[in-house]
């Protein structure tokens, strides 16, 4: 089975069209002309309107993990006070970065697949006292979607600033930053946005800038988000961008605009409907645990293995009938499997993965 034939059904790096692929092959431009201008501001324009945004956006060079850590690097002085949400190994990631940067980070842990209590969020709050917030809010190691608005006006009444990883949510669910007042939304190229693998977006706020402009505490080089505001006034990244990456990403935003997000969000959530109906229908359970501010994702659905399968041959089976799905991670690992509804996936993609779970389901049960 060679990779053309593999449907990859997994959160992130997710297919990428044809038209999508081939921008990648354009010749080189000049990064320093007006031609990777144009082609950065328009990105950065498709961006705004996705993220609904009238903050600054930057692309940077680097997948999520690179926003995350810009994110997060930028903002903190070593003993900033920060609460870290975690109920899966992405909250997880954010506070370890923060414990790179500030010696007072506070994480409110609950179980993986757990709902968010706010409660417990606001006892923490009470306690440290925080300058920053973080949270993952469509925790993919998980599939549940957690309380952005609900944690955004926590922040807000605790007059911390508000970090929220968005990605693999934005592009594939109605995201209002503004609204929400998120001060720091990121987000990545290879998952709703359906572009390849290599690059992240990040929106920051003016009281984003404000703690940033005030921060004389190390911060990244690389991803040094004072340096990518200065270049942005000449329509430059700070170094060099990885251009055929930029050439993609303006390609798969142009797909977006041509669907519209109101279509591609419904497309998200009718797609995760049907996967969810199935999973049911199989008699298998969805792993996340909800409570009232919670959900389950619409753009990665995360399966409880039960005891009679074994999800390394489960996935085996999926894999020798051409479909790729993703397996637990971290302590998660061999308890779950996942499978992506995300990007530019169709109803013809997700029947497809259907078929290849039932049919593995059943030669599992002989
Ligand atoms: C919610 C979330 N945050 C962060 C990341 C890390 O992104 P990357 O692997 O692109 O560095 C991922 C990747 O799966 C993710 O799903």
């Amino acid at each position: 089975m060679n990779g053309e034939e593999l449907l990859l059904m997994i959160p992130g790096p997710v297919p990428v069209l044809p038209r999508i692929r081939k921008a990648m092959s354009r010749p080189m431009i000049y990064h320093r002309g007006n031609e990777f201008g144009e082609l950065y501001r328009e990105i950065v324009d498709w961006l705004k309107l996705i993220f609904q945004t009238n903050s600054d956006v930057f692309v940077l060079s680097g997948s999520g993990t690179c926003a995350m850590e810009a994110a997060v690097g930028n903002l903190l002085r070593a003993d900033t006070p920060v609460v870290c949400i975690v109920n899966g190994k992405f909250g997880e990631r954010l506070a370890e970065i923060g414990r790179r940067y500030s010696a007072n980070v506070r994480t409110v842990e609950f179980e993986w697949g757990s709902a968010i209590e706010l409660e417990a969020v606001k006892a923490a709050m009470d306690e440290t006292q925080p300058g920053v917030v973080t949270m993952v809010h469509n925790e993919t190691s998980t599939g549940i979607l957690n309380p952005a608005e609900a944690i955004a006006k926590l922040a807000r009444e605790y007059d911390a600033l508000f970090v929220l990883d968005c990605i693999t949510s934005i592009g594939g669910y109605d995201v209002p930053i503004d609204r929400w007042g998120v001060d720091i939304a990121i987000t990545g190229s290879q998952k709703c946005l359906g572009a390849p693998p290599g690059m992240s977006a990040i929106s920051v706020s003016s009281r984003a800038w404000a703690m940033m402009d005030n921060n004389s505490n190390r911060r990244p080089y690389y991803m040094d988000l004072i340096a990518y505001r200065d270049s942005f006034d000449k329509l430059q990244t700070p170094y060099t961008p990885a251009l055929p990456l930029f050439f993609a990403l303006h390609e798969a935003l142009e797909v977006i605009m041509e669907e519209g997000m109101a279509r591609r969000v419904e497309r998200h959530q009718r797609l995760a409907d049907t996967v969810r109906d199935a999973i049911n229908a199989m008699g298998l359970s969805l792993f996340p645990r909800l409570n009232e501010i919670s959900a389950y994702s619409n753009t990665v659905t995360a399966v409880s293995v039960p005891d009679w399968l074994d999800d390394a041959s489960l996935r085996a089976g999926m894999m020798a009938r051409g479909v790729v799905v993703a397996g637990g991670q971290g302590r998660l690992k061999g308890r779950i499997f996942r499978i992506a509804t995300m990007g530019n996936i169709t109803e013809r993609e997700v029947s497809r993965t259907i078929q290849a779970l039932e049919s593995t389901l059943k030669e599992a049960e002989r």
